[in-house]
């Protein structure tokens, strides 16, 4: 059997990187991009020499994704995964954010991702998986008011990515926006519900259960369709 190749954009730590060390451990070779130094990564890679490529890729510089499409364009990818997310401001309004903060986020977590998936989604096999990392928050049906300006970002993303799925009736692959549940990472903090090996181990079992399935979805890592 070939190996399979997961490509993660946003992986120098938090889940990304847990999701390269999944993977590898599940025998994958991957490509996980960083936009600056990573050293859990280069760690990463000294563990797993000869299956784990770092590559560079900010999701803010449209040139720096296509320049990584370009470097790839030879490869076939199972997985393309793209993670990268930022959080900010995240108990404020719209009446006393920094209005910034509020653009930054619409702009990491909702436009360039599904940039990203454009950019490189001819990479990935007809029957392969391609993934966003969503969030649970970013469904409005039962939202509670928590950190609503991230959560408004990421149903964006939904919305997005509902979009990119449209326009696209007759395409194979599984398009998957993914909620994690609340993991303790820099983002989710020490009061997170969840540890990193609770969530991401069954974040890849259902990447891989969604293998082959068409069409574009919003789930959790037990593999549940959430309410957008
Ligand atoms: N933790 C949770 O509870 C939770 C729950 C639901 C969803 N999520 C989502 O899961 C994803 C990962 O979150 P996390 O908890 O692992 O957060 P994290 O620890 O803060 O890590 C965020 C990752 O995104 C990368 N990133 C940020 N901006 C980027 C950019 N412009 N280009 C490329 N990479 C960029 C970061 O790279 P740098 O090291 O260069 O900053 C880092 O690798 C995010 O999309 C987040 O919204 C997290």
């Amino acid at each position: 059997m070939t190996e399979e190749t997961a490509l993660i954009v946003g992986a120098s730590r938090g889940l990304g990187l847990a999701l390269a060390e999944e993977w590898l451990t599940r025998g994958f070779r991957v490509i996980a991009t960083a936009r600056g130094s990573a050293p859990s990564l280069e760690d990463l890679r000294k563990r797993f020499p000869d299956r784990l490529e770092v590559e560079h890729a900010d999701v803010l510089q449209a040139g720096t994704v296509r320049d990584l499409g370009a470097r790839l364009k030879d490869r076939r990818l199972d997985v393309l995964f793209v993670n990268a997310g930022i959080a900010r401001s995240n108990d404020k309004t719209p009446v006393d954010v920094q209005e910034q903060d509020f653009v930054d986020m619409m702009l990491t977590n909702a436009l360039a991702p599904v940039r990203s998936v454009q950019l490189l989604d001819h990479l990935v096999s007809e029957d392969g998986v391609i993934a966003i990392m969503t969030s649970e928050l970013g469904g409005i049906t039962n939202s509670t008011g928590f950190w609503p300006l991230y959560s408004s970002s990421k149903a964006a993303l939904n919305m997005l990515m509902k979009g990119y799925a449209a326009h696209r009736p007759d395409d194979r692959r599984a398009m998957l926006l993914v909620a994690p549940g609340w993991v303790r990472t820099e983002m989710g903090g020490e009061e997170a519900t969840l540890s990193i090996d609770e969530s991401i181990p069954k974040v890849v079992d259902m990447i891989a259960a969604n293998r082959g399935k068409k069409g574009l979805r919003y789930l959790n890592r037990f593999d549940q369709e959430l309410s957008w």
